[in-house]
């Protein structure tokens, strides 16, 4: 038997713009994982995935169904067929939640056939792979989720570039809140086109002030300067409400952990329903975790970015 997971992922700043060229920060959570176990099965390859009912032979999904797709993939790219086993998918990620379930999933996967055959695959050809399953998943994806979730470190990201290491100058302590509201990235992704389609040069600036606001959040981690991080990311927010992916549930959120004592709040992912991430200080993290739980967060997890 073999086993293998994969982390969620948090976007910290650039999401929507970074779809467009511009650059993005995004963090692993590596305390809420997807995991798939492969075991030996009479039978050919059969699927369980519990959580979204799925308990059949590889051969009764559609082709392009993501699940068969990743493992077809795989299959091909370690040139074996899909081996006779039993593949269990369990994962703590919320679905459409903003953190990445979709790759962690698939990432997972990847990890384990690998392992059944004995292969060491390096974080670019796992995150390679996942990327093409990302494309069904999300029309248009950046790529960063695969890479965040294929790497498992934190990343300063360029649509079609390696992913660069984050230097951050003092240990971040991160709240992220689940609003309930599922949010298939998607549609949020296809709104965003059609808007950015039809008055593209309001779009383009509005990404342009994205991309100053990661440039200065990442000069300002490398700095250790978290007041400077925190008032980054709210301006943030204000340019994801402007592109028009917020919602009152979000923007009620992100208030309630800025009133709370965070050092600064926003939506993550793709938005519309889904997470938001707040930048706290050791000292506030449980008030303004407790204010969120308050205020209705369904979930809320603590993850920390160290220095080094
Ligand atoms: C999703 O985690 C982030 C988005 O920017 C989409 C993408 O980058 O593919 C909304």
């Amino acid at each position: 038997m073999v086993r293998a997971s994969a982390a969620g992922k948090v976007i910290l700043l650039g999401e929507h713009a970074v779809v467009y060229g511009r650059p993005a920060i995004a963090i692993p959570l590596s305390g809420l994982r997807a995991t798939a176990t492969l075991a030996p099965h009479p039978a050919p390859f059969h699927i369980q995935a519990p959580a979204v009912g799925i308990d059949a032979p590889l051969s009764a999904l559609p082709a392009d169904h993501p699940l068969a797709r990743i493992v077809y993939l795989t299959a091909k790219h370690l040139h074996r067929p899909p081996p006779d086993a039993l593949l269990r998918i369990e994962s703590e990620i919320p679905v459409a939640s903003g953190l990445g379930s979709g790759a962690a999933v698939s990432t997972a996967i990847v990890r384990a056939l690998a392992a059944w055959y004995g292969v060491s695959l390096d974080p670019p050809t796992v995150s390679a792979l996942v990327y093409e399953i990302e494309r069904i998943y999300h029309g248009t994806p950046s790529g960063i989720d695969n890479t965040v979730i294929a790497y498992e470190q934190s990343i300063y990201f360029v649509r079609g570039r390696p992913p660069e290491p984050l230097p951050v100058g003092t240990t971040l302590h991160l709240l992220v809140a689940d609003s309930g509201i599922p949010s298939p990235t998607r549609v949020v992704v296809g709104d965003v086109r059609r808007h950015w389609e039809a008055e593209p040069a309001r779009y383009e600036a509005l990404f342009d002030r994205v991309a100053q606001e990661v440039e200065a959040a990442r000069e300002a981690m490398a700095q250790g300067d978290i007041r400077a991080l925190g008032k980054r990311m709210d301006a943030n927010h204000e340019l994801l409400r402007e592109i028009g992916v917020s919602a009152p549930v979000l923007d009620r959120l992100v208030e309630t952990a800025r009133r709370a004592g965070a050092l600064g709040a926003k939506l993550s992912g793709a938005g519309r329903g889904g997470t938001i991430v707040a930048l706290v200080e050791k000292s506030t993290a449980r008030a303004v975790e407790e204010a969120l739980r308050a205020t209705g967060a369904a979930q809320v997890w603590r993850t920390e970015v160290a220095s080094p």
